[in-house]
């Protein structure tokens, strides 16, 4: 559970339910790199907000509270409504040309619908735009909306 203390003169504590998720590599920087990207995500609204992280074994985030598009509908994009493929779409689009951010390790269980909204996660695959884009990524941006899953991470 996150504490935040709001500043005012009458003194309010807002308590808000956490996601915490762990990590077992030795690999910090990679764990240092997703709560970075997680930060930026959330900053646009996309992803779920960073409480807190000691950038080697956990990143307290927001709990988005809601099931993954693969648990709520299916992990097959037939099955997915099209609103929520093309929320999909468009936040990977707005993180590769807006935050500069390859995001690919594209499948359902790594989005949540919350209220009419799509929230990204899991950033533990994600890279700085790279010279060449990714090819995966470059034929999904390219199409304009998501034919198939990355089958790299499948
Ligand atoms: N902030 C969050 N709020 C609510 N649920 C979350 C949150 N973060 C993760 N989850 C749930 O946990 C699942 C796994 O999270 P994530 O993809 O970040 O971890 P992972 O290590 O890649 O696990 P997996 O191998 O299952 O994909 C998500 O599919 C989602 O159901
Ligand atoms: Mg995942």
């Amino acid at each position: 559970m996150a504490k935040t203390e709001l500043k005012s003169s009458k003194r309010m504590i807002v308590y808000t339910m956490s996601y915490i998720k762990r990590f077992k590599t030795k690999n910090y920087a990679s764990v240092r790199r997703e709560a970075q990207f997680l930060n930026i995500a959330a900053s646009h609204g996309l992803a779920p907000e960073v409480y807190d992280t000691d950038y080697k074994t956990y990143i307290e985030m927001e709990d988005l509270e809601d099931m993954n598009i693969g648990d709520l509908y299916a992990n097959e994009i037939e099955n997915i409504p099209p609103n929520i493929i093309a929320g999909m779409y468009s936040i990977v689009w707005f993180l590769y040309y807006v935050c500069d951010i390859e995001y690919l390790d594209l499948w359902p269980r790594n989005f949540v619908e919350r209220g009419n909204r799509v929230f990204i996660l899991d950033f533990g695959d994600a890279k700085n735009k790279q010279k060449r884009c990714d090819k995966y990524l470059a034929k999904i941006l390219k199409s304009g909306t998501i034919t198939h899953w990355n089958p790299e991470f499948l």
